[in-house]
């Protein structure tokens, strides 16, 4: 008989590669990069640790300094980067893992301290996030006013992501992942909160998702449609975004990605206590759309990830937060085992501390046992 827990423990292909189980690491950006924003030993321990996940999405990677808004985070884009994350790359693959490298540019999620001689962040209107702050070196500032990028500047942009992924596959990814949600540069050119732009970037859904498609024909073009996917976050207010009509937008999205072919499309939205086909989600709409391989995030339990492949609303389920605290999270899902909580405080500082230091289930059990 075929239980739902077979579904997220069976192995799912596609295109070159062959995954043991449906629980995905999702990005997760945790700060530990060293000097010059290059990937250290330690960070390949954490990614090594963790590579009994059926595909592993790193953390989000700058592809310039233009592109970067925070202390720590990793770049791709010079070559002591991509002899760091060659470190990465070769432990997962050691340890019998894949990984995908998040491609990224923060567009105006950026501070003026990150930028070459403190020039204006870039994005695709002047519009300012006015919620929350920057991260910068000094502390947290507000951020600042971003300059909306010249046409004529557009393809030096596009040209960042697939000097990026050319990176990527000389450091050894198996592929990338472009970060186009959570209000970064792209979901800065798709959603209408921010993009005010008169020109063929802006306006009509098929005008903002321009840049997207752009960048995806440049990285296809160095890695093959087959190890490329894309994340969208349609409903998420992150960053101060917004947009007028989320299904439409995404739609068209999603119908675009599909033609091309992309090997899966990662989509972000909570579950926030919804079914899984609730009528305000989009998820559902992108779905119909796009004919890759299908993953959903946003707070997914081990029974809600089930009820996701159970009814086909997903082919994989990626996980963030349980998979900071649960190096070995696969296993414990599979054996119902408790998990460990994850420490807030180190999410995004801490070395080694709440990062490399959660204990596996086997490594767990004395200390339990321990007390008695
Ligand atoms: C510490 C932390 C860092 C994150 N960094 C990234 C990132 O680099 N790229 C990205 O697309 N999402 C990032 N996210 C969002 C997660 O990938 C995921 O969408 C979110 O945690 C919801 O999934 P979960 O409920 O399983 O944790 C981050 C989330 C957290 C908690």
């Amino acid at each position: 008989m075929t239980t739902s827990s077979d579904l997220l423990f069976s192995s799912f292909s596609f295109g070159p590669l062959s995954l043991p189980n449906r629980v995905v690491m999702a990005p997760l950006t945790r700060c530990r990069a060293g000097e010059g924003n290059v990937p250290t030993e330690l960070i390949a321990r954490y990614y090594e640790q963790r590579a009994s996940a059926g595909l592993i999405v790193s953390e989000a990677s700058q592809v310039s300094q233009q592109g970067t808004g925070y202390v720590g985070t990793p770049g791709i884009y010079t070559d002591a980067q991509v002899e760091g994350w060659r470190l990465v790359t070769d432990a997962v693959h050691r340890a019998g893992g894949r990984i995908f490298l998040q491609l990224w540019h923060v567009g105006r999620s950026s501070h003026v301290s990150f930028q070459p001689d403190r020039q204006a962040p870039v994005s695709s209107s002047a519009v300012r996030i006015r919620a929350g702050h920057a991260h910068t070196p000094e502390g947290p500032q507000p951020y600042s006013t971003p300059r909306a990028l010249e046409i004529h500047e557009i393809p030096g942009v596009v040209g960042q992501f697939e000097a990026g992924a050319r990176r990527a596959k000389a450091a050894g990814f198996d592929g990338v992942e472009l970060h186009s949600a959570n209000g970064y540069l792209i979901d800065q050119f798709l959603r209408d909160g921010v993009n005010q732009r008169t020109d063929r970037y802006g306006g009509s859904v098929q005008n903002r998702a321009r840049l997207l498609l752009e960048i995806v024909e440049a990285v296809t073009g160095v890695f093959g449609a087959d190890r490329v996917g894309a994340r969208l976050s349609p409903r998420s207010e992150y960053n101060d975004m917004s947009d007028s009509d989320p299904a439409e937008l995404f739609s068209h999205v999603a119908t675009e990605l599909s033609e091309r072919r992309l090997a899966y499309l990662h989509v972000v939205e909570p579950l926030e206590g919804r079914a899984l086909d609730a009528p305000e989600r989009v998820t559902p709409l992108l779905r119909a759309r796009f004919r890759g391989a299908f993953i959903v995030n946003g707070g997914y339990t081990r029974e809600a990830a089930e009820e996701a492949l159970r009814t086909g609303a997903a082919d994989l389920v990626s996980f963030g937060a349980p998979f900071i605290a649960n190096p070995d999270l696969p296993e414990r899902l599979a054996r119902r085992a408790p998990l460990n909580a994850p420490d807030v405080s180190t999410f995004y500082a801490g070395g080694p501390r709440g990062y490399i230091d959660y204990p596996r289930l086997d490594e767990a059990q004395p200390a339990a046992a321990g007390a008695g």
